[in-house]
């Protein structure tokens, strides 16, 4: 009974953007509204700015802040909110990728005078690909924007996802005055106002309603009113159901950093997002109501401190109740493990707990054994899908400079790459390439094995444009095309064969001389004809 009452409470998501958009503001406000910070500013520590790109120290630091910060737990309504943060320097995508496999929906922040940006656009494609139940605020409605129609348009066109508009805007900009909510029936007057926690609505019956005129001008009526015929008439009502399966996304209007329509967002959001439901394993469908546990790792955090070389696993929840000091099952060591002091988060403590339910993400500690994709169980040997390695973007080789070092070297790496920092490639002959999504990782790598494995290295740049996962029924094509292509040939860290394209057109031609084989932009086959669907390449 409480498994079933414990597991409704909770709504496990993650706020997503293109850089700037908004998203630190809106995980802050919601933080102000639910209780869980007093000031705003208390989040804005989190972020990696963008001019820290050359100033790892700094971003150091601020990763230090962000373990405590990575999952973001308040009480509001009657809810449990999870809250996972996703880094939004865009070098850290690899990371949000994987945080995104750990979450029940999502809320999109989009900026009203930029539209559908890059990142945007990526996010979407991993939400697409795991038919996340996507809402999307756009923000910054104070600012002189784009047309409102116009974005709505560019939102279905570019993110392939059918759109569906709860709050309209009255004016924009300057002249900006609230919101008509289509959802609720009511009017939410614009104030500028940072700080403030409450949002009073006017309850109005429908657009019709001569009571918009005392609080509106008679121009800005006229306008909303042909606005509110035009979506009835051209977008289909809001479907829960479609909503849930990814298909359709609510949209709101408002402004972060004014607090204005946050509240709306939020309760809507409390009262339309799925709580943890169920997930596919490889083996099964695994339902959050079932009385064992299962869960997967979805993301490593190192200690900072060379002196304590421990990490932070963090851990979703699927089914059952997590308890402290209970043996769990390993099922890739296949072995018993158990957690004397697993944590959770709430705002920016982290504290001990007892007990866990589904869609809770807790913090393990971790001495080695734990690797991202991980599963435990209570016996059963379970392996939960979707946490797959996207092919890189940039690739360099690692040197050693110095030879004395390379026992280090060999386990500095092995290390920051289950943690998922980069993704290792192995050549004959040991050699290594280091495959990122963002340059800044180079650095990270260079400045960690310095100073937690006191190993010195070097990177050369390859020019390659992919890596693909190689599979093929037609075992002798497989082997001819490894013995031919062997110099574009490495093997990822569980020895699958890549092949490392240095464009897309030799990936082509790749294509055409090998029919029988297939080349996989991500490590987890199976979804491979989703994700091609997807956009994601
Ligand atoms: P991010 O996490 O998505 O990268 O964005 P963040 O919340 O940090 O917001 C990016 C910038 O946009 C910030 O300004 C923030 O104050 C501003 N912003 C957020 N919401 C709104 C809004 O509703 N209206 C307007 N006009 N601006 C908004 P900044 O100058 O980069 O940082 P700061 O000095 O304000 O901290």
């Amino acid at each position: 009974m409480d498994l079933i009452k414990e597991t409704a409470k909770r709504k496990t998501f993650a706020i997503i953007s293109h850089p700037d958009a908004g998203k630190t503001t809106l995980t802050e406000k919601f933080l102000l509204f639910g209780g869980a910070i007093q000031t705003a500013g208390a989040v804005k520590s989190n972020k990696i700015r963008k001019t820290a790109t050359s100033d790892f120290m700094e971003i150091e630091k601020q990763r230090g802040i962000s373990v405590a910060t990575s999952v973001m737990g308040f009480e509001y309504a009657g809810k449990r909110v999870n809250i996972l943060d996703t880094p939004g320097h865009k070098d850290f995508a690899e990371d949000t990728y994987r945080t995104l496999t750990a979450v029940d929906s999502v809320i999109l922040v989009v900026d009203c005078v930029k539209g559908v940006e890059e990142q945007t656009e990526k996010l979407m494609g991993v939400c697409r690909m795991r038919h996340t139940p996507v809402i999307i605020f756009i923000n910054k409605m104070d600012r002189e924007g784009r047309n409102p129609f116009e974005l709505l348009d560019e939102l279905e066109e570019k993110l392939e996802i059918s759109a569906r508009p709860l709050t309209w805007p009255i004016g924009q900009g300057q002249s900006f005055k609230g919101v008509y909510n289509l959802y609720q029936k009511g009017l939410n007057l614009f104030e500028a106002n940072t700080t403030r926690i409450s949002e009073s609505i006017i309850r109005v019956s429908n657009p019709e309603d001569p009571e918009l005129e005392k609080w509106i001008p008679e121009s800005f009526c006229k306008r909303l009113r042909e606005d509110v015929a035009l979506i009835e008439g051209v977008y289909e009502p809001f479907d829960k159901g479609l909503y849930r399966d990814g298909l359709l996304a609510p949209v709101f209007f408002g402004s972060a950093i004014n607090n204005f329509g946050v509240k709306e967002l939020l309760e809507t959001f409390l009262e339309v997002a799925p709580s943890p439901d169920k997930r596919e394993a490889m083996e099964r469908t695994v339902k959050a109501s079932e009385e064992t546990m299962t869960g997967f790792v979805f993301k490593i955090h190192a200690n900072l401190d060379p002196n304590h070389r421990d990490r932070t696993a963090f851990f979703r929840i699927c089914s059952g109740r997590f308890e402290r000091n209970k043996f769990y099952h390993h099922t890739r060591l296949d072995k018993k493990i158990r957690f004397s002091s697993p944590t959770h988060f709430m705002a920016n403590e982290k504290s001990v707990i007892d007990d866990a339910w589904p869609g809770d993400v807790i913090g393990l500690y971790d001495n080695g054994s734990l690797k991202i994709g991980d599963t435990l169980t209570e016996g059963e040997n379970l392996h939960f899908r979707g946490i797959p390695s996207f092919s890189p973007e940039i690739f360099k080789s690692l040197e050693n400079r110095d030879p004395m070092k390379s026992k280090q070297l060999d386990k500095g790496i092995r290390q920051l790459t289950e943690e998922g920092v980069a993704q290792l490639f192995i050549q004959p002959g040991n050699r290594k390439i280091i495959g990122t999504v963002g340059e800044l990782q180079f650095d990270v790598i260079k400045f960690r094995l310095e100073h937690e494995y006191g190993a010195q290295c070097d990177f050369t740049p390859l020019r390659y444009h992919k890596a693909l996962w190689v599979t093929g029924t037609d075992k002798e094509m497989l082997e001819e095309f490894l013995r031919r292509k062997w110099t574009a040939i490495a093997h990822d860290k569980e020895e699958h064969p890549v092949f490392l394209a240095e464009s897309e057109w030799m990936l082509k031609v790749a294509r055409e001389d090998y029919p029988a084989l297939e080349f996989h932009t991500t490590s987890e086959f199976k979804t491979e004809s989703e994700q091609q669907s997807n956009g994601i390449h």
